[in-house]
């Protein structure tokens, strides 16, 4: 499919797609494929950072395919890895064949049959479809080498494999890259790249979620939900909710029959909002209900 061809035409993509993206997102999301750039997107927990990634591979028909970060990740294993097991396997039975040709074995032993390809070198290949989407997922838990490997990687669209040679990608692929924030991300990478901080949604927007993601919730129900979850983003707690906690919560109330809160039923789903005990207990039992009418009087009366 064509990328959509203006801002609107962006926004109603991914809306369609049950994305529901402010104005400055569809923009710079519109402008990374319309320059070509990678887009960098930084932000809290559960805000929609990686399902962007996602939304953005299907509504263009492309493949996904996504790097996940994690400390300690190296620069080859994102591009690629020898198949150890299948290598020593080939060996021995070259060996009881009586042809274990040393230069021969060599050749072959490090050739595209043995070759496992991960993510970057995935990317850099041909896709039937156009060139997917790389999601380079929570940068910020990788080092800093990595980061620097990533950046020359993406400049160039291409990675080097010592045995086989420098792969290039025919077209870049659509690069994604996103971040909580645990640490600062170099300059360098960035200027690469199409910023974008990611918020946590206001009350209409995140409403349009639940609407799209958990449309069998009532009215009052997502209203009540979404208010009370935006009022605790108020408070000092040591983890605030993020969009994906309104709708795992908003699905468990429903699982429960509630199309209203009351005290009680926050006090016995509050684990699916909040994950630390310390913002569980400072929640419990009174101060839930002072937010909850703090809320109910804000919404107004129950239609
Ligand atoms: N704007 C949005 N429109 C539709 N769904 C959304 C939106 N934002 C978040 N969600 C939903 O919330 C959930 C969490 O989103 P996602 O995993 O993309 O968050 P994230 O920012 O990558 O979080 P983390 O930093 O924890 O990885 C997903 O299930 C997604 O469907
Ligand atoms: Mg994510």
């Amino acid at each position: 499919m064509q990328a959509p061809g203006s801002i609107d035409a962006m926004q109603q993509t991914l809306g369609r797609a049950g994305y529901v993206a402010s104005r400055p997102l569809a923009t710079v999301a519109f402008l990374a494929l319309r320059l070509g750039r990678p887009l960098f997107l930084e932000g809290e927990a559960g805000t929609g950072k990686t399902e962007i990634a996602r939304t953005l591979a299907a509504t263009l028909g492309r493949d996904l395919i996504r790097l996940q970060c994690y400390e300690g990740l190296d620069a080859t294993t994102a591009v690629y890895e020898w198949n150890f097991a299948a290598q020593m396997i080939a060996i021995r039975t070259a060996e009881a064949a009586g042809n274990a040709d040393a230069e021969l074995l060599n050749r072959d032993l490090f050739g595209p049959d043995f070759l496992i390809e991960r993510p970057l070198l995935q990317a850099m290949r041909p896709h039937e479809n156009g060139p997917p989407v790389l999601l380079i997922d929570e940068i910020d838990r990788a080092d800093e080498p990595f980061e620097a490997f990533l950046l020359e990687a993406l400049s160039d669209h291409q990675v080097t494999i010592p045995e086989l040679g420098t792969i290039r990608a025919p077209e870049p692929p659509i690069v994604v890259l996103t971040s909580n924030r645990t640490r600062e991300v170099h300059d360098a990478l960035k200027r690469r790249c199409l910023y974008h901080w990611v918020d946590y949604p206001d009350f209409a927007a995140e409403m349009e979620i639940l609407a799209a993601r958990v449309p069998e919730a009532g009215a009052r129900l997502a209203q009540e939900v979404t208010g009370f979850v935006q009022r605790l983003r108020a408070e000092d707690l040591f983890k605030r909710p993020g969009v994906a906690e309104t709708i795992d919560w908003a699905k468990c109330l429903l699982a429960l029959d509630a199309v209203a809160l009351s005290p009680e039923l926050i006090s016995d789903t509050l684990g699916a909002v909040l994950k630390y005990q310390d913002d569980i207990a400072r929640m419990e039992g009174s101060e839930a209900a002072r937010l909850l009418s703090e809320v109910r009087a804000r919404l107004g009366p129950a239609a």
